[in-house]
């Protein structure tokens, strides 16, 4: 793997053992500090992905810029939940409190926090992720990333919640029995980026970037009691490659949503 793992300088004991631990998990080296520059150490390694573990959790460098843990849009989308404001990826979905959810495209798991808040305790998030690096910092975050308090509503629990695997969707989807999850979500690197999502812009280089397959819609349509929900962006052709015709979001908005409703699909006998 093109990686090191480090620590930032000055490490406590259990920084240098967190780091040991990423170093291990990715099967990639361990490189000491000692005061060197990340430039340095790029340079000697030859490297072009370096982890560097510090206290408030790790932060990825990568050729594209660097990244880390942290909530994006969530809190502000749950925020304007409570307000009573529509969410595209909820409404498309038709999620509420109980249900299921296999996001098999976690990246930095942004809409799956959306979708476990909406889920609540009763419910279930299950993210899926290719890329060893990212379902790792993903993982990490999820199980560590401190929030303030807030007495009207929990994000935090919502974050624990999420079970993060690290597999290929359509391996996974495969082994996965009909009818196990209420919705499957897919929201896979675009074919045409959006580079104004500047937040995608460090995991470009790390991410798995193929396509989303027929094959994989189909096992979807098979384990979603429900809905199988696509996130595209608007006017990209992947809709209509894939035989979808169903698409909401928002008027002016860059991202539309793919429906299949297997739910209906299933009810009338079809064929998924
Ligand atoms: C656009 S990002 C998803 C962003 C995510 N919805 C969020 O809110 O942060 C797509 C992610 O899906 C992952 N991915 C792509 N193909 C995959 C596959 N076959 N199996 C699992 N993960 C995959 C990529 O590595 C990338 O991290």
């Amino acid at each position: 793997m093109d990686l090191i793992v480090t620590t930032a300088g000055q490490p406590s004991a259990c920084v240098v053992q967190t780091a040991k631990q990423m170093a291990a998990a990715l099967n990639a080296p361990f490189v000491e500090r000692n005061r060197q520059s990340l430039a340095a150490i790029r340079e000697q390694y030859k490297v072009s992905n370096i982890i560097v573990a510090a206290v408030d959790g790790p932060i990825v460098h990568t050729s594209n810029g660097e990244y880390f843990f942290h909530l994006s849009m969530a809190e502000l989308r749950i925020k304007n939940l409570l307000n009573g404001k529509h969410d595209h990826m909820v409404a498309a979905m038709g999620l509420a409190a109980g249900m299921s959810v296999l996001d098999c495209t976690l990246g930095l798991a942004t809409d799956a926090i959306v979708a476990s808040f909406v889920t609540g305790e009763s419910g279930q998030v299950v993210g899926l992720e290719s890329s060893p690096i990212i379902a790792l910092i993903t993982r990490l975050g999820l199980q560590n990333f401190a929030l303030e308090p807030q007495p009207e509503y929990d994000i935090t629990s919502a974050l624990r919640r999420i079970k993060v695997e690290n597999a290929d969707y359509f391996q996974y989807l495969l082994a996965v029995p009909d009818c196990s999850f209420d919705v499957v979500y897919f929201d896979p690197m675009f074919r045409q980026p959006i580079y104004k999502s500047s937040n995608l812009q460090p995991i470009r280089n790390l991410a798995d970037n193929r396509s989303l397959t027929p094959e994989a819609v189909e096992q979807a349509c098979r384990i979603a009691r429900q809905k199988v929900v696509i996130k595209e962006a608007a006017g990209s052709g992947e809709f209509s490659r894939l035989g979808i015709t169903t698409i909401v979001g928002g008027k002016y908005s860059s991202i539309q949503y793919g429906i299949i409703d297997c739910h209906a699909d299933k009810a009338a006998g079809g064929q998924l």
